[in-house]
């Protein structure tokens, strides 16, 4: 099959190195891609926003299957119209990923199906939002109801924090993201990750992981979009997982089947696991960045039949095998980041760091300029690993960070701490 992945980073290289590697890939195309992708993939310049631009590349080069990374084209319809032109693609149609395109939507669903859920409200006046605040005090979650980048959920810890979150977000801080937004108790626990492909009526569990947001060790400073991550989640077992798959997952794809838009693609599902048992805390719909990193280094079998699996709504009595073997990612960003950083920095010493045992490096913002890869984004490198235990996993990913001669990037020292302790009781 002809095949185009759309996005440009991490999680789009790890799913081009896996793709490239299946007997059923005759040529793959990756738009818009980067210095990593162009390894495995041919690289085309399309604006992903661009619908037409995006079918006319499909049928000029006889595409028979897109894969489609990030969220914002999902919510966008992408899918739709592709589809509508006779192109077959992965993952959800629009209606469907409002289950992360709205977290409105998904709370409502959630409480109306008995899935267990913080407490919330929704609001689009600041008035009732305050009253909200006030009458239930701190903690509390203040979220953007849109897709917001990862910068429209605010824990307050106190009351003119969660205040001042309300008039940032109702005030058109993030824009017609947080036009609304939702309130919700705060839950207390240990969060997980967990990915689910769906094929409109069936779901299989995939695995699990966990992801630091914080940019600096310990899990200080500001949320990132993820500085690191390790796979499988060392708080779901398989017992936790039928768990959340008979009171999470299968109960959201029937009721998504119920209002007629059925979810199609990986359910990806934050989860707090409480005292109570698991909790959904949000949606989203499309693989992780980086969880995908580690996932697609942990998959044993070939990824197209799955994916192709889900988008014709043959999942039933699927099986999908993984090496069980943890694997973990180092992101490293170009300083500054989460702020404001440079581009276009040297990075040297990817070819020796590629060489450590179980090492493979996903490129997350690079460019290829006169035979140099240079850094092109805040996240840049997903150095990542896997081994026997999470420790030699680590123990791999930093001896290859170490080969990198980056002196604009920094990362985490610590990307795993939690899952190493658990391995020394
Ligand atoms: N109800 C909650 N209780 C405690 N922490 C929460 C709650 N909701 C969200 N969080 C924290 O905020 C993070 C971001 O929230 P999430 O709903 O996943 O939004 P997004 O990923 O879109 O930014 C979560 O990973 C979690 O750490
Ligand atoms: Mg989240």
């Amino acid at each position: 099959m002809n095949i185009l992945i759309l996005g440009a980073g991490g999680r789009e290289h790890a799913l081009a190195w896996k793709i490239a590697a299946s007997p059923l890939t005759e040529k793959l195309y990756c738009a818009p891609g980067n210095a990593g992708i162009a390894r495995e993939a041919t690289c085309v310049a399309l604006d992903l926003a661009d619908h037409a631009a995006v079918i006319a590349f499909c049928r000029s080069n006889r595409i028979d299957f897109v894969i489609v990374g990030p969220e914002a084209p999902l919510c966008a319809g992408i899918v739709d119209d592709l589809e509508a032109s006779g192109i077959k693609a992965f993952g959800p149609s629009r209606a469907a990923a409002r289950l992360e395109g709205s977290k409105g939507f998904t709370k409502d669903l959630s409480r109306k199906n008995g899935i267990p859920t913080a407490a919330y409200e929704r609001f689009t006046a600041m008035a009732p939002a305050k009253a909200y605040l006030r009458a239930h005090g701190t903690p509390i979650v203040i979220k953007a109801d849109g897709l917001a980048a990862g910068k429209g959920v605010v824990v307050a810890q106190d009351l003119a924090e969660a205040e001042s979150a309300v008039d940032m977000m109702l005030g058109g801080g993030l824009g017609d993201a947080g036009g609304e937004i939702v309130i919700e108790e705060f839950l207390d626990g240990e969060e997980a990750s967990f990915f689910a492909l769906c094929d409109g009526a069936t779901a299989i569990a995939l695995t699990t992981a966990q992801d630091h947001k914080r940019a600096y060790d310990g899990d200080k400073g500001p949320n990132t979009g993820g500085m690191g991550a390790y796979s499988p989640a060392p708080n779901i077992d398989e017992a936790m997982s039928a768990r959340v798959m008979r009171a999470i997952v299968e109960p959201t794809l029937k009721a998504m089947q119920a209002m007629g838009c059925p979810y199609k693609g990986v359910l990806y599902a934050g989860l707090m696991i409480t005292a109570d048992g698991p909790k959904l805390i949000e949606y989203n719909a499309r693989f992780g960045d980086p969880e995908t990193q580690v996932l697609m280094l942990r998959l044993k079998s070939d990824l197209v039949p799955a994916l192709l699996a889900s988008r014709d709504g043959m999942l039933k009595s699927f099986d999908l095998r993984w090496y069980d073997e943890p694997a973990l990612t180092v992101v490293m960003a170009a300083k500054g980041y989460p702020g404001a950083y440079a581009r276009g920095t040297v990075i040297e010493g990817l070819d020796a760091a590629g060489k450590v045992e179980g090492v493979e490096i996903f490129h997350a913002g690079t460019k290829a300029e006169r035979g140099k890869i240079l850094a092109n984004g805040g996240r840049v490198l997903d150095v990542s690993a896997i081994g026997k235990t999470v420790r030699e996993a680590q123990a791999r990913a930093y001896e290859a960070v170490s080969r990198i001669r980056w002196s604009e990037g920094f990362c985490r020292h610590d990307i795993g701490w939690r899952a190493v302790e658990r391995e020394k009781m």
